[in-house]
């Protein structure tokens, strides 16, 4: 089987996973990466610190602070995360872990001048988006969870609502549309001042969802309403660059209506990214969409917390999320795919990162690892390329980072108990010079483990049971 494949692919590079971890061992298994097979390009991973989670890092002791950016951010000891979500804030304090607006003051009218304030702090999101920018995160997401009260058909950020003005909904105070498009507008500017740049902006969060926090109302049809006034709208304020996201629903089934309803009033054209959380249904294949998809918010949110990466294989286990991202990149051609919380306080495993605010403790899950596993070495701009033949139980993918001197990511996950060894044979038009490989598992987080490229091309390791080996060729 050996000879015969290698044969057939005398000048492809081969990658081989061969360690012997004796009886456990499984017989050798190829895969094929093929780098001139593409898919989706990849603009990152990431998560979000709404609702003043970002302020747990602004209040940490310097020490655990700069450990807690570099777990996250940092590209050689920590997951190299590359998106950041801020939540764009509708409140008009900051009581709880409400998200201070800039726009307070009820305006009398949408053509009254607006009065907008910027408090320089942002509910400690501009502090995290800062530091990430030290690390090189350039990908920004700013996503408003409601219009301000007023704007709305409820007088209220809470509770659901409708922006006035969209079809179906109109309001004694006017049309509301511009206001708002103007609104994200200022927030962009504010940011921007600072030297931080958005790059992607979102004006609807789960707007199929009414709940008591941060919430309003849209179908697809009534966001392309409001589509067609922020395009132009950032087109004469000189941000044609930034990215319109939408919709944020709370499941894929929805996002895939609000799809269809986009599309049929003519604006995907107009928005950049389409944007699905998974809560209420799970990923069920690509969305049919030419425009990027990302994945911006899940999370375990009820089960008790877990640092494990294999307990039981649980909601919050890592290697469950390790399957949960190749998932989102294989099987439905996410580009990005976001986390729900960075950090939290509290007992579930919502956050990857656990802070208890008054003793400081803190305590990182295999979540963010399982992250590490893709997001350090796949940077934005990667483009995901052909994997085939894994077996039952090893979810393999590849992945090759833009420019000349790219290299090309092979992360292999074997959630089964038995060591695997694997061959992985590269076409296509790679050819390595050299190969790192880094291992998660109960006991290791991205630790070094052996790899050997030998003369022929052929690169030895093994995937030990329940452990997720990811394979670093440079040219
Ligand atoms: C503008 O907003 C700020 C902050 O909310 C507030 O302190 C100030 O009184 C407002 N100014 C006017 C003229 O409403
Ligand atoms: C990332 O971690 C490395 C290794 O600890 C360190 O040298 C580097 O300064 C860190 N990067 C940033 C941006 O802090
Ligand atoms: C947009 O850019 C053009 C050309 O650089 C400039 O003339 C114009 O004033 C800018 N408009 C805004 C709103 O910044
Ligand atoms: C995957 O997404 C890209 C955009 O990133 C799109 O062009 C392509 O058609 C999508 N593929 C499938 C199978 O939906």
């Amino acid at each position: 089987m050996h000879l015969s494949s290698f044969l057939l692919l005398a000048t492809t590079i081969s990658l081989t996973l061969a360690a012997p971890e004796t009886h456990l061992q499984k017989r050798a298994v190829t895969l094929t990466v093929d780098v001139s097979k593409t898919y989706q390009t990849i603009d990152g991973f990431g998560f979000s610190e709404a609702f003043q989670r970002a302020n747990q890092i602004v209040n940490l002791p310097a020490a655990k602070q700069r450990m807690v950016l570099d777990v996250f951010f940092n590209t050689t000891s920590g997951a190299g995360m590359s998106i950041l979500r801020n939540g764009i804030g509708s409140s008009s304090d900051s009581r709880s872990d409400l998200m201070n607006s800039i726009l307070v003051t009820k305006m009398s009218s949408p053509s009254a001048t607006p009065n907008y304030t910027w408090d320089g702090k942002d509910s400690g999101q501009l502090f995290v988006s800062k530091e990430a920018q030290k690390y090189g995160v350039k990908t920004f997401y700013a996503n408003a969870w409601s219009a301000p009260p007023f704007m709305k058909t409820n007088n209220n950020e809470n509770n659901g609502g409708y922006l006035c003005g969209v079809s179906g909904q109109n309001c004694a105070s006017g049309d509301w549309k511009q206001a708002y498009a103007n609104y994200l507008v200022q927030y962009v500017r504010f940011y921007e001042s600072e030297g931080v740049k958005i790059t992607h902006l979102g004006f609807l969060n789960e707007p199929d969802f009414t709940t008591s926090y941060a919430s309003m109302l849209s179908s697809g049809t009534q966001a392309a309403d409001f589509i067609k006034v922020l395009y132009p709208t950032l087109k004469a304020a000189n941000m044609s660059h930034i990215a319109i996201t939408c919709c944020d629903s709370t499941g894929w089934n929805d996002a895939g209506s609000k799809v269809s309803q986009l599309k049929a009033a003519g604006v995907e054209n107009q928005l950049g990214v389409i944007t699905s959380h998974t809560y209420t249904s799970n990923f069920n294949g690509p969305l049919k969409t030419s425009l990027k998809v990302w994945q911006t918010e899940y999370s375990d949110l009820n089960g008790g917390w877990t640092t494990a990466w294999y307990q039981n294989g649980g909601a919050g286990d890592g290697m469950t999320w390790a399957s949960i991202l190749h998932n989102a990149l294989v099987n439905n051609n996410c580009s990005g795919y976001l986390y729900w919380v960075g950090t939290q306080w509290g007992n579930t495993n919502e956050k990857m990162i656990k802070i208890d605010d008054t003793t400081k403790d803190v305590q990182i899950s295999k979540r963010v690892w399982a992250f590490a596993q893709y997001s350090r070495y796949i940077r934005p701009g990667a483009m995901r390329v052909a994997a085939t033949g894994a077996p039952n139980g090893v979810s393999a993918s590849a992945f090759l980072n833009e420019g000349v001197s790219g290299s090309l990511v092979v992360p292999v996950l074997n959630t089964g108990t038995g060591s695997q060894a694997i061959t992985v044979k590269v076409g296509g038009g790679f050819v390595g010079a050299s190969v790192t490989a880094w291992i998660t598992d109960n006991s290791r987080e991205m630790a070094k483990t052996d790899a050997v490229l030998a003369a022929d091309g052929t690169v030895t390791g093994t995937v030990p049971g329940r452990s997720f080996v990811t394979f670093v060729l440079t040219k």
